[in-house]
C-alpha cells in the first residue's frame, strides 16, 4: 500500500484527514525550544486532577487566548491560570506559525488556533484513550507537536475499539488531524526511556486548537 502522499514523501496520510508530517517543526527548532522555556517559565507545569480526583500524568500547562484545565469540576477551556490567576502566556509567534503552516499543509487553510496545551511526559508516562471533544468547532483541526524523547502515538477510529495504528513520534514530528478524523480516539502508550540532548528524559508535546 502507498501511503505517502506523492508530492511530499515527509507527508504521510495515516487516516482519512489526518496526517503524519515527519520533522516538520525542525525547520525553527531553536526558535520554538526558547519559547517553549519562556511560556514554560510564565506558567509553571502541574499535574492536574480529573473529575474523579485522579491525578493526570502528564504534567500540563497552556498559552494562548484559552488554556484546557481539568479539576474536580471536570474539563473545560479557561483564559486564566488557576495557579497564578493570571491570563496565560501568549501564542508565541513561532508556536503559531507552525500550528498555521501544519493545518494547512494538511489540507485545512485558514485555521487559527486560540489554545495551546503543552504536556510533558516522563519515562514511563502515557495519555489513555480519548477524544478531543472540548472545543466549539469540530471542523477546525487538531495540531500536535512532538519535541524531545520519542512516543508511540496510537491512533483509533470514532470508536474505541476501531482498529488502532501506532505512529513513532520523534522530536519534531507534526501529527494533523481533522474532518472525517477530528473526533478519532488516541493515545500515547508509555513512554521508553530515552534522552533527548537539549530536552533530557521528556517528551513535549505541543496541542493546538481553535477551542473558543
Ligand atoms: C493528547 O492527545 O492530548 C496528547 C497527544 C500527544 O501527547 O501526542
Ligand atoms: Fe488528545
Amino acid at each position: 500500500m502507498d501511503l505517502f502522499d506523492g508530492i511530499e514523501t515527509n507527508k504521510l496520510e495515516i487516516s482519512n484527514e489526518a496526517f503524519l508530517l515527519k520533522g516538520y517543526a525542525l525547520a525553527n527548532e531553536v526558535a520554538l525550544l526558547k519559547d517553549l522555556t519562556q511560556v514554560l517559565s510564565q506558567a509553571p507545569l502541574r499535574h492536574m486532577v480529573t473529575k474523579n480526583g485522579f491525578a493526570i500524568s502528564a504534567a500540563m500547562t497552556n498559552c494562548g487566548a484559552l488554556g484546557w484545565v481539568s479539576d474536580r469540576q471536570g474539563y473545560r477551556y479557561d483564559s486564566k491560570d488557576p495557579i497564578t490567576d493570571n491570563h496565560w502566556p501568549l501564542m508565541p509567534e513561532s508556536f503559531q506559525q507552525l500550528a498555521i503552516s501544519s493545518a494547512e499543509n494538511a489540507g485545512f487553510v485558514g485555521f487559527q488556533p486560540d489554545a495551546c496545551l503543552i504536556n510533558q511526559y516522563q519515562v514511563g508516562t502515557s495519555m489513555g484513550l480519548h477524544q478531543d471533544k472540548n472545543e466549539l468547532d469540530f471542523n477546525q483541526p487538531i495540531v500536535s507537536v512532538s519535541l524531545g524523547i520519542p512516543a508511540v502515538f496510537k491512533f483509533c477510529g470514532l470508536t474505541r475499539t476501531d482498529k488502532t495504528l501506532k505512529i513513532p513520534l520523534a522530536h519534531g514530528d507534526v501529527v494533523v488531524w481533522g474532518g472525517q478524523s477530528r473526533l478519532n480516539f488516541h493515545a500515547i502508550a508509555p513512554l521508553k526511556m530515552n534522552t533527548h540532548p537539549i530536552l533530557g528524559a521528556y517528551r513535549y508535546n505541543l496541542t493546538f486548537r481553535k477551542a473558543g
